[in-house]
């Protein structure tokens, strides 16, 4: 399932977080193939060895203010904008009963999955405000989950956060209605990517009993409407929460 509809996204800096993950493939080749140049922020571990063609990286942890600092400054060395931004960086962590989640785990899902955006929007919305002063274009999509509408047993930091990320997605969505640059949320179903494939078989099979469509999400469906959030197209959407579900959500 790969679509082929394309923009004109020719002279856009993006910047896309977990560049190197499942939904990061699908993403960073579908807005390459619409003319963007995407630079890839990643782990380090994540970025050395995987197959990146030639596409810009730099090696970031989104838990970490000063890490996310020094790839802003890169960013501004080397592009002087910036055009688009996806925060897709994530991590599901530990699958326990929330009263039984080690604190420091506790914490490290809501540092990558809702403090990651938030470090990451902290260091570039400013340089986009300035891009798209000239341009008047700017785009930011964050990848949520469908755990932030309804929540999943054994997930509750993983859900909280993506909740979070939601909430943080209508706030800044407002704040930056009037300077040309939309801001939209997705929140997908499961998808057969690295963070999920491993779950246990059971927990899969619950999962995909709660789709009406009675199929996993493919990382190609999340870069159509990614893209399509990232294109002049999507001109009228901001603060928004794009469904990506299979029916399960219907609201
Ligand atoms: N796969 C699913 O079922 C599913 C469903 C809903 C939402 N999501 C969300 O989609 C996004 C992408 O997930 P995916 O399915 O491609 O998983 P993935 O595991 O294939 O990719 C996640 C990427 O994030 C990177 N990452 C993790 N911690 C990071 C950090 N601290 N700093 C920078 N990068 C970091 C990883 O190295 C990896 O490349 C995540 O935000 C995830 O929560 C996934």
């Amino acid at each position: 399932m790969q679509g082929t509809a394309t923009y004109d996204l020719s002279g856009k800096i993006a910047v896309l977080t977990g560049a190197a993950g499942g939904f990061g493939q699908a993403i960073r080749n579908r807005l390459a193939a619409s003319g963007a140049t995407v630079v890839l922020w990643d782990l380090e571990g994540a970025l050395v060895g995987a197959d990146l063609s030639g596409f810009p990286t730099h090696a970031v942890d989104v838990a970490k203010p000063d890490s996310v600092a020094a790839a802003a400054a890169d960013l501004r060395r080397r592009f002087g904008r910036c055009d688009i931004l996806i925060n897709n960086a994530g991590i599901v962590g530990e699958v326990r009963p929330t009263w039984e989640i080690p604190l420091d785990e506790f914490h490290r899902i809501i540092d990558v999955n809702l403090n990651g955006v938030f470090h990451v929007c902290r260091e570039l919305v400013p340089l986009m405000i300035d891009s798209a002063a000239a341009t008047r274009f700017g785009r930011i999509v964050n990848v949520a989950s469908i755990q932030a509408k309804e929540g999943m047993a054994q997930a509750a930091a993983y859900s909280a956060a993506k909740a979070g990320v939601v909430a943080l997605t209508k706030s800044l969505g407002k704040e930056l209605a009037t300077a040309n640059i939309m801001v939209n949320a997705i929140t997908p179903a499961a998808s057969l990517t690295a963070m999920s494939i491993d779950a246990p078989k059971e927990r899969l099979a619950d999962i995909l009993s709660r789709i009406p469509m009675k199929r996993f999400l493919e990382p190609a469906e999340v870069a159509a409407m990614v893209t399509w959030l990232c294109s002049p197209e999507c001109s009228f959407s901001t603060g928004a929460v794009f469904d990506l579900s299979g029916g399960r959500a219907t609201y």
